[in-house]
């Protein structure tokens, strides 16, 4: 699965980290490009003249599960640069001739490094102290060093943290410059790509416009695509590229499944139809959606159910328009990286995200997922360059399967009713307050536990309201957001006040991991 083969690259070769992908987002905002490829599928012919340096990724294997069947040992002699990281920094060291061993004390989270010895990859990275807090992840480490390799710094638990083999251009990091804890990651990260590797920059939003665009005429020619619209973010992007690449050759289907936001259903009408000028097809199947839902509570089954039932309306509608032959999706990195390995390493499933999971094996379209490699930020970038407005990019994240995975339990009117009221005022707050863009993603949910209250002189038994609001690079990990008590004190008394049927709210004080930003 290649994006582009002519492009100045850095290949990432994937052993199955959850933060593969963040090496890829770090490298593309230095404003080069990257591709992912697992450590299984890469064979040396793949590697094109192209390729100006490779980057061996963390994983949770070990040294020994590594075989020439796993990959492919004669990519180290191409004169190429490399840059192991944890597990990657130990499968070099191995295949190099070193010696790696489970550690005594395994490391995980922030650790001090201190400077041995002068490297191109450290330029202008420790700063006097000659020592930086660096984040790791590790059972096993690099215990021999192999010949003519160097020690460039050492942690106590770590001797070899930074190593290198200035003459072959190897370079092995034992804790992870990609994480936004390793004080100053990106500088080393630069430093491989710009010092080392002496690669140029060719990656902006604009330069992902222009080549999406292209791609995406290449894709359809002269066919009919219909594109799955929600009035998101990355489905607006969506809607717009294709706009721009094919205009009229568009069709954009919105389905009200009646799990949407407050409102939302007339502000997409009014953006895409009226303003922006788009075939738009308003389908409302509400009562659909929710005779299908109907005493399901299993969090999987209701996704799987949306999913499934999305698909269904937009080959109904398909059929209607004639000669369609492709389906555009919002589908974006997070979203694969979760549900199925993009690359075909080893991440466990954590959630199937409705537009991956939930997709009938015998579809009658074919997909068009042009922002499939994009993460977040990217994708409102590139939104920006395709002149939407900056309120449709800077809106918050919001689900396919919608207020469904914010209902834990079953989903009845009366509970959609009273949870739609609560998220609009929520968030109307925020925007008040002027807090919506400090918060990558915030919304309401509704508990499925009555709890007293007293109103007055009577006694209320009524839902428990939960709010959540985080801060986020990609969604991947997040935290919660300290709110003044002023603010909470606002948003709950708003809350309990205005809506019957809610008479506590509680604020959910959870990061990601060890919690998903959703509740289903
Ligand atoms: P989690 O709950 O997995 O959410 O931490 C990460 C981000 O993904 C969004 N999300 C979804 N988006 N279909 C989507 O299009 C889904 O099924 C889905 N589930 C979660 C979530 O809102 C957050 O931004």
């Amino acid at each position: 699965m290649s994006l582009d083969q002519n492009l100045d690259k850095i290949l990432i070769i994937d052993f199955g980290s959850q933060f593969t992908q963040l090496i890829a987002r770090r490298i593309r905002e230095l404003g080069i490009f990257c591709e992912i490829i697992s450590h299984k599928k890469i064979k040396i012919f793949d590697i094109s003249k192209s390729v100006k340096g490779i980057i061996l990724s963390g994983g949770p294997l070990n040294v020994d599960q590594i075989n020439k069947y796993s990959f492919d040992k004669k990519i180290l002699e191409l004169n190429l640069p490399v840059l192991g990281i944890c597990f990657g920094h130990q499968i070099l060291s191995k295949l190099s001739g070193g010696k790696v061993k489970q550690s005594k004390h395994r490391e995980f989270g922030l650790a001090n490094i201190h400077k041995k010895n002068n490297s191109l990859l450290t330029s202008n990275f420790f700063g006097t102290k000659k020592s930086k807090e660096v984040w790791m992840s590790h059972a096993d480490q690099v215990s021999k060093l192999p010949r003519n390799f160097k020690v460039i710094a050492s942690s106590t638990n770590s001797k070899f943290a930074i190593v290198e083999n200035s003459k072959k251009k190897f370079y092995g990091v034992q804790f992870h410059p990609e994480v936004t804890h390793t004080e100053n990651g990106k500088k080393l990260l630069s430093n491989f790509i710009f010092l080392i590797c002496k690669i140029k920059k060719n990656w902006s939003s604009k330069d992902q416009k222009i080549k999406l665009i292209n791609d995406v005429q290449h894709q359809v020619g002269t066919n009919k695509v219909i594109c799955a619209l929600s009035g998101g973010v990355d489905s607006s992007v969506v809607a717009q590229l294709l706009n721009k690449a094919i205009g009229k050759k568009l069709y954009c289907i919105f389905v009200n499944t009646g799990l949407l936001r407050k409102n939302e259903e007339t502000q997409v009408i009014k953006t895409f139809k009226k303003r922006l000028k788009m075939n738009l097809i308003y389908v409302n199947a509400e009562k659909e959606f929710l005779n299908k839902l109907k005493n399901v509570s299993d969090p999987e089954k209701k996704r799987k159910i949306i999913g499934n039932l999305f698909i269904k309306i937009f080959e109904r509608y398909s059929k209607k328009i004639k000669d369609v032959k492709f389906l555009a999706q919002g589908t974006l990195y997070p979203d694969l990286i979760e549900s199925k390995s993009v690359t075909g390493s080893q991440t466990s499933k954590i959630k199937s995200h409705h537009n991956v999971g939930g997709l009938p094996k015998k579809m009658n379209l074919k997909l068009v997922e042009p922002l499939k490699f994009l993460f977040k930020d990217e994708v409102r970038k590139l939104g920006l360059e395709l002149k939407l407005s900056k309120e449709i990019i800077s809106r918050h994240p919001f689900p396919g399967p919608g207020l469904a995975i914010r209902m834990p339990g079953i989903i009845t009117n009366e509970k959609i009713k009273i949870l739609k009221e609560a998220d609009y005022y929520f968030i109307q707050a925020l925007r008040d307050h002027g807090l919506y863009d400090k918060i990558w993603q915030a919304y309401a949910a509704l508990l499925p536990v009555k709890t007293v209250g007293v109103m007055g002189d009577n006694r209320t038994y009524e839902y428990l309201c939960l709010l959540r609001a985080i801060t986020s690079e990609d969604g991947m990990t997040a935290d919660f957001y300290e709110f003044k008590k002023s603010f909470m004190q606002i948003i709950s008394n708003k809350i309990v006040n205005s809506i019957r049927g809610i008479n506590r709210v509680v604020y959910d004080i959870t990061s990601k991991p060890p919690s998903t930003i959703e509740l289903e």
